[in-house]
């Protein structure tokens, strides 16, 4: 049988360099080894990978790959992975590198759940033009997502960064991933937010502002765009961008709560109907009058005066 050898890597080479560096002590790569190899079952020489946290047996859905030893680097290969799966588990496994390509780009959609591992950066190639419809990338060690990392990725409705190290955000991720809903950041570092950070969203975006939509179209706008959610809760945000949520007539929920936000500009709601939007556990010391008319829009704000 012909296996392609273009292995996608589930590397522990960068760990094998820092036990070096350690060494008597070879108790980390150990640890990291046994992390993946608990979350196993072995048949055939393919192996099947799932979740350590889940007690039970992985279901039928998740994926087998193949996964060699190979002078301590444990890789598992691209050609084991089989297209119109479900969902890939590969949650909590010590995952530290991820080769392009790595998951199918046939059209086919799936979910990808990569929790709790040491993915440290994210890069255009993994994950761009891939089926992906929701990716769980929460509790990892993130800290660079290139601009173009979630770009082209079509189907991609829920993106899950939740519990990283990020430290900048950029407008323009998410070009062309045009059905995009939520996004979860919360626990991460980053302090400032730039402009027009809704712009990719597929609730709501107007190009054009000043174009009025008449009754009917409104109430078609929201029966079709849903509803969307970004949720920043608990960064360091110090500083938001005037026109960070500019050029959106509809959204769903912002949260911004558990920052280090201290004034509201009332052109941050211009033009914006929103059902939630907290800013509570911040340092809001007031809140202007033309700010409070804006409010009038939102369904359930939350912003508490410290
Ligand atoms: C391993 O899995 C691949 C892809 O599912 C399959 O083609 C191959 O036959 C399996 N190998 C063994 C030894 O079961
Ligand atoms: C994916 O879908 C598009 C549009 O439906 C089609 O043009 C393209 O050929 C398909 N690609 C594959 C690999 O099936
Ligand atoms: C991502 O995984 C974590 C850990 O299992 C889970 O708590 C979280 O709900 C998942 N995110 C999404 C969007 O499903
Ligand atoms: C926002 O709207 C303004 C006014 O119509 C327009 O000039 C600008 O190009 C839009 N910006 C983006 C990023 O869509
Ligand atoms: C935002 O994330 C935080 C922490 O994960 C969570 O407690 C909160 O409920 C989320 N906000 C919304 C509006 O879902
Ligand atoms: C706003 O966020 C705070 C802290 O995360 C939470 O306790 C509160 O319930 C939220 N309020 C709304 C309206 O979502």
């Amino acid at each position: 049988m012909a296996v392609q050898r273009n292995c996608l890597a589930l590397l522990f080479s960068s760990i094998l360099a820092v036990c070096l560096a350690q060494t008597a002590s070879n108790e980390c790569s150990k640890s990291y080894l046994d992390n993946a190899l608990k979350s196993t079952r072995v048949t055939n020489g393919n192996t099947t990978l799932w979740s350590r946290l889940s007690e039970r047996e992985p279901p039928e859905t998740l994926t087998t790959f193949e996964v060699q030893k190979h002078q301590y680097v444990l890789q598992i290969c691209r050609w084991s992975l089989p297209i119109r799966k479900q969902e890939y588990v590969l949650a909590n496994i010590g995952l530290m590198y991820l080769e392009k390509e790595a998951f199918p780009t046939n059209n086919a959609t799936y979910v990808v759940d990569l929790h709790k591992n040491y993915l440290e950066s994210v890069r255009y190639g993994v994950f761009s033009n891939t089926g992906i419809l929701a990716l769980n990338l929460s509790h990892n060690q993130i800290e660079y997502v290139e601009e173009t990392a979630f770009n082209n990725m079509k189907y991609l409705e829920i993106l899950d960064l939740n519990h990283n190290r990020l430290r900048n955000w950029n407008p323009n991720f998410f070009t062309n991933t045009y059905n995009l809903r939520h996004v979860y950041v919360s626990n991460n570092h980053i302090s400032y937010l730039p402009e027009y950070i809704l712009k990719n969203y597929k609730c709501g975006y107007l190009n054009n502002p000043t174009f009025k939509l008449n009754l009917g179209e409104i109430l078609a706008y929201i029966a079709h765009e849903g509803y969307c959610s970004l949720n920043f809760s608990r960064n360091r945000i110090t500083h938001i961008h005037p026109m960070a949520f500019a050029n959106r007539t509809k959204f769903g929920s912002i949260d911004l709560s558990g920052n280090k936000i201290t004034e509201v500009p009332p052109v941050w709601l211009e033009d914006f109907k929103m059902v939630t939007f907290n800013l509570s556990n911040n340092r809001i010391k007031e809140i202007s009058i033309p700010t409070m008319k804006k409010l009038s829009a939102c369904i359930l704000c939350a912003i508490h005066v410290v």
